[in-house]
């Protein structure tokens, strides 16, 4: 990730680092944190919480989405996303539609072994289908 986007976005990667540690991932051992910037001075956390039952698990991602439109928040700038050192932690399928539900613009952070990388929403999801207008 360019310095410039990595600076403006290492608070919300912290954050993001940080929720990590709350993760309920028993069965993947694979611990994910999300921070969601609303733009307005609000961030909401989220961590996935597996299940028994592994269908049910929900990402850090959706967690995230989750505590801010139950809080009242349903705009958001930007969210980062940290998994275990040395993976790629890059939205699935199912975050990136409920992602790109809000804001297609979003810009998206994820860790990889690399380090960070930035994109947005429409671009981890082209052609995607979203609300009706
Ligand atoms: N997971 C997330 O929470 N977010 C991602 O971006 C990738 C995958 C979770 C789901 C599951 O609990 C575990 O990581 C392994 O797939």
């Amino acid at each position: 990730m360019n310095t410039t986007l990595l600076s403006e976005f290492e608070a919300l990667l912290s954050a993001a680092r940080d929720v990590r540690e709350r993760a309920y991932a028993p069965y993947s051992h694979f611990e994910v944190g999300a921070a969601l910037d609303t733009g307005d001075g609000h961030v909401f956390l989220g961590c996935n919480v597996e299940n028994a039952s592994y269908g049910l698990t929900v990402c850090a991602e959706r967690s995230a989405v989750s505590a801010a439109i139950s809080a009242g928040y349903r705009h958001f700038e930007a969210i980062a996303i940290a998994g275990p050192d040395g993976s790629v932690t890059s939205p699935c399928g199912a975050c990136r539609q409920v992602l790109r539900e809000f804001n297609p613009s979003m810009t998206v952070i994820y860790t990889t072994p690399e380090g960070p990388v930035a994109t947005t929403a429409a671009e981890l999801l082209p052609h995607s289908f979203g609300p009706l207008v």
